[in-house]
């Protein structure tokens, strides 16, 4: 008896459905101003960690920013979910913010208060301006507690933020987003302050967190072994424009050259 054709799994099926589709993508920060992304297709799937390359002022943090609603969209389409981003309901921007945890260089934690609390702030962003004013609920206590064990850092859920080092404030700060219980996960240069050894582990969190949870992942880096090393699929931006997109596994720095302006090189003999 031949062996029966592989149905794929709910999670496989899952997987093939891209979450963020963007196509022909244009962005502008003014109706006379050049455009800062000019003509973006990106699919981001379940699952998977994407890194996106690009030379300071290429357009990376105004892509990110883009699906979040924070650049407009001058022209193309982007939708992230459900949500449409260029015809947003009202109400809908607050939403769509609540389903995309963001990670920042600087981390973004409140300094004074405690790890713990800091994480906790994520669920505020579901639980509405009503819950701001009472106390935090115990289920959420829980969950933000595992959440500090899953970054590994249970241990200094009572210090203050400002006391930990770049490193543990950053899984704070990944901890807090999946607070959230994101859909999208976008790290905007999340290693741009660390040392390469927690660069390392902070990258492989953010995978396995894509990996494991199924949710995709983008991030934004400047240093290509590391996008090498730690993504699934890379993206390159060059002048607002995607030149480079592939599995890693296919790319090298030759192929990814493209990403940066390397032709001065008057140096060469
Ligand atoms: N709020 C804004 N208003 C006007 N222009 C902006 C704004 N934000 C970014 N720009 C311009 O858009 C271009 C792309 O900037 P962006 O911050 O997206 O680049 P980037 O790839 O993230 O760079 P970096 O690696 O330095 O973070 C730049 O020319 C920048 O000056
Ligand atoms: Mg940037």
């Amino acid at each position: 008896m031949s062996a029966p054709l592989a149905t794929p799994t709910n999670a496989e099926m899952r997987a093939r459905i891209p979450l963020v589709t963007v196509r022909d993508l244009r962005v502008r920060y003014a109706s006379d101003a050049p455009f800062v992304l000019d003509g973006v297709d990106l699919d981001l799937h379940p699952g998977e960690m994407v890194a996106l390359l690009g030379a300071s002022g290429s357009g990376k943090s105004t892509l990110m920013r883009a699906l979040t609603g924070f650049a407009p969209v001058s022209a193309g389409t982007a939708r992230v979910g459900g949500f449409d981003l260029t015809n947003l309901r009202r109400g809908q921007l607050r939403e769509l913010r609540s389903n995309v945890g963001q990670v920042f260089q600087q981390f973004n934690l409140i300094g004074r208060l405690s790890v713990l609390t800091n994480v906790l702030t994520g669920s505020l962003y579901s639980a509405g301006p009503v819950n701001m004013l009472g106390t935090f609920r115990r289920a959420d206590r829980t969950r933000a507690l595992d959440l500090l064990d899953r970054v590994g850092i249970g241990h200094k859920a009572n210090e203050e933020a400002r006391s930990l080092s770049g490193g543990q404030q950053q899984r704070v700060a990944i901890a807090r987003a999946l607070m959230q219980n994101p859909k999208l996960i976008l790290a905007d240069e999340p290693v741009a302050s660390l040392d390469p050894k927690m660069s390392r582990t902070v990258l492989e969190l953010l995978r396995s967190i894509a990996h494991e949870e199924g949710i995709p992942v983008l991030v934004s880096l400047h240093v290509l072994p590391l996008a090498l090393a730690h993504s699934d699929r890379i993206v390159g931006l060059r002048h607002g424009e995607m030149v480079v997109q592939g599995a890693t596994s296919q790319l090298d720095a030759h192929k990814l050259a493209a990403v940066y302006d390397i032709d001065d090189e008057e140096d060469e003999d």
